[in-house]
């Protein structure tokens, strides 16, 4: 039987794509490895967001050209936002790959690598304004646990944020159909999970059947039909996130308290170049509205540093306003400027390297004392927390998240794995919270 490996960079989507792809190829036969030195198919899920995400895969393909020294026979194929981006460039660029396949291509992956082992280079990145690929079960061969794992509930992006290459890579927004949605979350706890991530580029624009069911409404629905389990969304978009959404997520224990708003800056003037759609104001009082409907709440974000014309200024004001959200967690970048994007055409990317670097550090500094700060507060709480496994570090400390997605740490024994337990804090570093069972 012939075997594949899929190797996943980037985002959680494509975690959850390569199982859609893995589902497709386990059908026709093949069989899943993680051993790509076995495999006869190599696939690398690739993410085009950054260049450095990109660097890193074309470093990784040089592992493939070895192991086609010794097996010529093994075809490796690039598939996700990288292929989507780069399409010919990939195949004219490296010999090694044998074929490149874009995001809306894997109900017919298995084609694409019959062609391919005829001996032609197919390339195929063609993005379609309708696929979900709502009816193919993903085959989840690569959570990191058996308990924790993702459900796409929308694929693409509409929002052309100045930026970002995903609405060119991922295509236009398109939502898919509440009861597939159910159907893949009940074939998950069937398979003994416990949460489920919802994810969508824009959870939040979330559209079946001309408003029929809205984000809000599959939530609830979601909530509803799976009591027994816990539910976790991402990503969430200032402009589009309604109040309606944090009341279901109020009302709901099982819904868990913790919402990922990327900011991206802090300043107007950056905010209306990135073409971000709100104001520093607007998501102020988006945060005051979580805080008010959900004061248990955390809340993480997504910052870019040195934006086409960002002043010190402007880099001022997203440290104020870390300051004053006091996020719970964040994820930080540099700005890499992206062929094709708005910001690529018609924006100059005028901020020195030094100072781009001299500003995500201030950013990180900033969020590794409010990280901190965050995990102070938590010392003497209980939380329930959903346990995920042992440590890595020893086979008598487990750990697992509580509804906040904060990493608690404590001592505990395989039987609980799985399970929800209450855990007192104690003690905490900026990145993780450290506690003892409580019965
Ligand atoms: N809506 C998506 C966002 C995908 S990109 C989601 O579901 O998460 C994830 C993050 O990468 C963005 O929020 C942004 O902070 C960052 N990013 C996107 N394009 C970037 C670029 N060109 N340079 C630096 N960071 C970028
Ligand atoms: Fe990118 Fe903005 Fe969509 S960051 S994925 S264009 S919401």
């Amino acid at each position: 039987m012939k075997k594949f490996y899929i190797e996943t960079y980037g985002c959680q989507m494509n975690v959850a794509d390569s199982q859609i792809v893995a589902r497709k190829l386990a059908e026709q036969g093949y069989e899943v490895t993680e051993d790509y030195k076995q495999a006869d198919i190599v696939l690398i899920n690739t993410c085009a967001v950054r260049e450095n995400a990109e660097q890193r895969v074309i470093g990784r393909i040089g592992v493939f050209t070895n192991l086609k020294k010794s097996k010529p026979q093994v075809k490796v194929g690039i598939i996700g936002c990288m292929a989507q981006r780069m399409k010919q460039q990939l195949l004219e660029q490296n010999k090694t790959v044998d074929f490149v396949a874009g995001p809306d291509t894997y109900r017919h992956i298995t084609k694409i690598i019959e062609n391919a082992e005829k001996g032609e280079r197919p390339l195929d990145v063609i993005l379609s304004k309708t696929e979900t690929y709502e009816d193919i079960m993903p085959m989840r061969f690569n959570d990191k646990n058996k308990i924790t794992t993702f459900v796409s509930i929308s694929r693409g992006c509409d929002n052309m944020c100045a930026f970002c290459i995903v609405p060119f890579t991922r295509g236009r927004e398109r939502s898919r159909s509440p009861q597939t949605v159910l159907n893949e979350i009940n074939s998950a706890v069937e398979e003994g999970y416990k949460e489920v991530t919802l994810l969508g580029q824009n959870v939040d624009k979330y559209n079946w059947n001309n408003g029929e069911v809205d984000f809000a409404g599959l939530l609830e629905l979601v909530a509803k039909n799976f009591p027994q389990i816990r539910i976790r969304f991402a990503t969430s978009y200032p402009q589009h996130m309604k109040d309606t959404v944090l009341e279901v997520i109020a009302k709901y224990d099982n819904v868990c308290k913790y919402i990922h708003l990327p900011v991206q800056s802090g300043s107007n003037a950056v905010l209306e170049r990135m073409k971000r759609g709100y104001t520093r104001e607007w998501y102020l009082d988006r945060i005051a509205a979580i805080r008010r409907i959900i004061p248990d709440a955390a809340i993480s974000t997504d910052v870019i540093a040195g934006f086409c014309g960002e002043t010190e200024d402007d880099h001022k004001q997203t440290l104020a306003l870390m300051q004053q959200v006091e996020f719970d967690y964040a994820y930080m970048f540099k700005y890499s400027e992206r062929p094709n994007t708005y910001a690529a055409r018609k924006l100059v990317d005028d901020v020195p390297e030094d100072i781009k670097s001299r500003r995500l550090q201030e950013i990180i500094d900033l969020q590794n004392k409010l990280s901190y700060e965050s995990n102070k507060r938590d010392v003497g709480k209980t939380f329930e927390v959903l346990v995920e496994g042992f440590t890595k570090k020893s086979q008598k400390q487990i750990y697992g998240r509580n509804s906040q997605n904060k990493v608690i740490i404590f001592d505990g024994d395989s039987s609980m794995i799985g399970k929800l337990v209450n855990v007192e804090v104690h003690d905490f570093t900026q990145a993780t919270l450290f506690g003892k069972l409580k019965n």
